[in-house]
């Protein structure tokens, strides 16, 4: 099939490298002829060819998209002519953090108490009701930590709020969380479901730095939850593709902490990691072909994010169980450049291996 992408980004990059084996073809709308996935297949650049959404529709048999911030209005309208998915209603509700919550309400899912805001006065109110710490985030439009502000004291309620440039918040009470988990899976148009394993995610400076797949000692009631939460939400939004649910782990079980309906970062190990990626899992998904297994391939299994700088690849090119993932990107603080993957046979052995790479992690 033709896969129109909206975005060109490293995610469309990978799912156009994952789509290639499988017979389909791919384009792209996005913002440059250098954007990460450009040369892997037809570009629409926006500031060529204003109606470049209009040529990706007449090019493909089928659209997805690579970010939550894309335009529901734009996919409303490509629906009228050829299939989106994941659908409207799945865009519309994970790309808002306030109806998001809604829905994890909706279903009983946990999740921190919240409360909009959307003025100073909203914030104090919120503040009471809350209690702090907290953390002001805006509603939407926020990735990599962007958009947030972290609310210890009473006096910081004013400059949490100018900086959020009077745009729709939500103040969040702060969870406190043993550690970080994500939880990705796939469903597909005729209702089959495949899930991969929880993994563990580590940020710094609110950037993900490494993934542990699968992640080590979990409950086997703590992976029956993370899924059961995760199969209603697919139900519930009539989803098609791949979605990523991220938790924190606290003493009291699973909290919800947003989703993305998208393949994800802390996912990207399952392109060596796993018998189907999550990439190749999406096209086949919105194909209307049968989903992969997603099995382990190896029971240790790790993802290093390459950030604002590339280092010293070479050392893991000599490395026979990592594997060097780039994106095409130039150098520039803070941007995800690419990824390794390690796989591993033993605990040790991924220690040993994540070691070597200790000049790609923060110190
Ligand atoms: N309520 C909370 N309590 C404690 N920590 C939180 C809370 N919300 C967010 N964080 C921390 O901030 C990080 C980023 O928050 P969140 O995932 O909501 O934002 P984001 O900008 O969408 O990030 P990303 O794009 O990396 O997923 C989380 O991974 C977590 O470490
Ligand atoms: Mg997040």
């Amino acid at each position: 099939m033709k896969i129109g992408i909206l975005g060109a980004g490293q995610l469309g990059r990978m799912l156009a490298l994952s789509g290639y084996s499988l017979n389909h073809q791919f384009g792209f709308s996005g913002n440059a002829t250098d954007d990460p996935a450009a040369l892997l297949g037809h570009m629409f650049v926006k500031k060529n060819n204003p109606n470049n959404i209009d040529s990706l529709v007449k090019f493909a048999d089928v659209i997805t998209f690579e970010s939550e911030n894309t335009d529901v209005g734009i996919v409303k309208k490509i629906n009228k002519k050829i299939p989106v998915y994941p659908n409207e209603k799945s865009l519309f509700t994970t790309q808002h953090r306030g109806r998001e919550k809604t829905l994890f309400n909706h279903l009983n899912i946990p999740c921190a108490p919240y409360q909009m805001v959307n003025s100073k006065e909203d914030l104090q109110v919120a503040v009471e009701t809350i209690g702090l710490p907290a953390i002001l985030k805006t509603a939407t439009e926020g990735y990599d930590g962007k958009g947030q502000f972290l609310i210890h004291k009473v006096s910081q309620i004013t400059k949490a709020w100018k900086s959020m440039n009077g745009v729709e918040s939500i103040l969040e009470e702060f969870v406190n969380f043993k550690r970080e988990l994500s939880l990705i899976a796939v469903r597909g148009i005729d209702n089959d479901h495949k899930y991969y394993p929880l993994v563990e995610n580590t940020h710094y400076d609110s950037i993900l730095r490494l993934t542990i797949a699968p992640a080590q000692n979990i409950d086997k009631k703590v992976q029956e939850t993370a899924r059961h939460y995760m199969q209603i939400l697919l139900d519930e939004m009539d989803y098609v593709g791949t979605l990523t649910i991220e938790l924190f782990e606290t003493e009291n079980g699973l909290v919800v902490n947003e989703m993305a309906p998208r393949v994800h970062n802390s996912g990207h190990w399952s392109i060596e990691g796993a018998n189907t990626s999550q990439f190749e899992n999406h096209i086949r998904a919105i194909t209307g072909m049968p989903l992969g297994d997603t099995t382990p391939t190896h029971p240790f299994c790790a993802m290093i994010n390459i950030i604002g700088q590339l280092k010293d690849i070479d050392v893991v090119l000599k490395m026979p169980n990592a594997h060097l993932h780039l994106y095409d990107k130039s150098e520039r603080k803070n941007r995800k450049l690419g990824h390794i993957n390690i796989t591993a046979n033993s605990q040790t052995e991924l220690e040993d291996s994540i070691a070597k790479l200790k000049d790609f992690l923060p110190k």
